[in-house]
């Protein structure tokens, strides 16, 4: 089976639904590591209540951005995963970092891309007046959040959504999406896939 290390930042509620997927017996990946740059991360604290292997790379204790990428990448090693899904990391990473996993990196990023790369995607969409929105996997590069899209997910922008409504509305999407590709990619499967809103292929 496929090893896959999860980066997280936060409640790490993607990460939980890829280790939940991951417990199928005929899953064809296992996860080997959860890593955190923030040490009070919940997700962390629920990775190890399940028996994944833990690690945090704090940024503030790393002079730049190189040497915490190389305090990650040292933990990384360690873990030797095939995969490294990212799911809420929310530090950037430079071009020499992502290039040592091309191919091999994976995101969730609550947008439709190519809209809405970066940070505020929700209340982003809602001032566009978009009646849409959702959230991609992507293939990492050294393009933040430009990387090949690996599937995607869409929701419908209700009249009186507020960034907060619309988020947890795609966070749904995004637990369905982000398993269904990471399955797919670890059977070496990198053809786009797309979820109606009800989760089925549309
Ligand atoms: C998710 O909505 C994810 O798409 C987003 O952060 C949230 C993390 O939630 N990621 C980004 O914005 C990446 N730039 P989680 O910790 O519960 O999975």
């Amino acid at each position: 089976r496929k090893r896959v290390a999860i980066l997280i930042s936060g409640g790490g509620s993607n990460m939980l639904r890829l280790v939940e997927d991951m417990t199928d017996a005929d899953h064809p990946a296992v996860p080997v590591l959860v890593l955190s740059n923030d040490a009070n991360a919940a997700g962390l604290a629920r990775a190890a209540s399940l028996g994944i292997p833990t690690a945090v790379v704090d940024h503030r204790a790393f002079a730049d951005r190189p040497a915490f990428e190389a305090g990650l990448q040292a933990q990384l090693q360690q873990a030797a995963p095939d995969i490294v899904a990212l799911a809420g990391f929310m530090r950037i990473l430079t071009a020499p970092f992502t290039e040592q996993w091309a191919g091999r990196m994976l995101n969730i990023h609550p947008s439709l891309l190519p809209k809405y790369r970066g940070l505020h995607t929700h209340a982003r969409a809602l001032e566009a007046g978009d009646d849409e929105a959702g959230c991609s996997v992507h293939e990492v590069t050294a393009d933040l959040d430009g990387g090949p899209i690996l599937g995607q997910a869409r929701v419908p922008i209700l009249p009186d959504d507020t960034a907060d409504t619309l988020a947890a509305r795609v966070l749904v999407q995004e637990h369905r999406l982000y398993p269904a590709v990471l399955r797919r990619f670890a059977c070496g499967d990198r053809r786009r896939l797309d979820l109606s809103p009800d989760g089925n292929l549309s």
